[in-house]
């Protein structure tokens, strides 16, 4: 939402690609919604061909939408483990398994994915989250590569603790004092700083942390 309205206001159009249709940002006549479910991947090549189809010329996509979910792994159902892997990182290869023909025949692009802390050093309680995160910054890292000579661009952001509706459902989340979190609009000026970086200089990676990290463990 924070890097949508970000990208508005500099004066993007922008397809907004989630469950709920966020109602304020309807009012801008440059935002339209996309109502998908990313989790279900058998829907998936359908809806996003229908995209393709309406919005043949993509600038840029950010891929961010994710899920945080923690614990041992053996506290993980075999179900829990596909969904968590489905949405994190298997939603954005098929994204941009979608997007990137136009992109390449357009001559030009920029897939802008959202990682994470944990997509640079696993943790306790977070195997499958970390291993998410991890797959997503490898395809970011091959595409990279693989697409430059087409003129697109990728780029990866790696947050730390970001001021967000994560938490909600989880049993810790970050302290109270600004330093203690990043906030989601320092993700978005970070996205936009990307995208508008000279178009012969790629900004491969990005890491963000709060100056002070503090995790506040809570009873649920
Ligand atoms: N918050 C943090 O500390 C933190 C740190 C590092 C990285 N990240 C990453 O940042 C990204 C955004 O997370 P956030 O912190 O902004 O969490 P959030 O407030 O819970 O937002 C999650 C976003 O993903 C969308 N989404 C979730 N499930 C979806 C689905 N099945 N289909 C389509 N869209 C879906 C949500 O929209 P709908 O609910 O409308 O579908 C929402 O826009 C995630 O990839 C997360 O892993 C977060």
């Amino acid at each position: 939402m924070a890097i949508a309205k970000q990208l508005l206001t500099k004066g993007y159009g922008v397809i907004g690609v989630s469950r709920r249709t966020p109602d304020d940002l309807l009012q801008n006549t440059k935002f339209s919604a996309l109502e998908m479910d990313l989790s279900n991947l058998d829907n998936l090549p359908d809806q996003l061909q229908d995209l393709v189809k309406t919005a043949p010329v993509i600038t840029a996509a950010v891929c961010c939408a994710g899920q945080g979910r923690f614990g041992c792994l053996e506290e993980f159902s075999f179900e829990q483990i596909r969904s968590l892997m489905d949405l994190n990182f298997t939603s954005q290869a098929y994204v941009t398994r979608a997007l990137l023909p136009n992109m390449k025949k357009n001559g030009f692009g920029h897939l802008i994915y959202i990682g994470s802390e944990a997509a640079l050093s696993g943790g306790r309680r977070g195997a499958i989250y970390s291993a998410s995160k991890f797959a997503l910054r490898g395809m970011a890292q091959s595409l990279r590569e693989e697409c430059a000579h087409n003129n697109i661009r990728v780029t990866i952001l790696n947050p730390g603790i970001v001021k967000t509706e994560f938490f909600d459902d989880l049993s810790f989340r970050h302290g109270e004092e600004p330093e203690n979190y990043i906030e989601p609009g320092d993700v978005a000026e970070a996205v936009l700083l990307a995208l508008e970086t000279r178009h012969g200089t790629v900004i491969d990676e990005i890491n963000l942390s709060p100056l002070k990290k503090v995790i506040r463990h809570e009873q649920k």
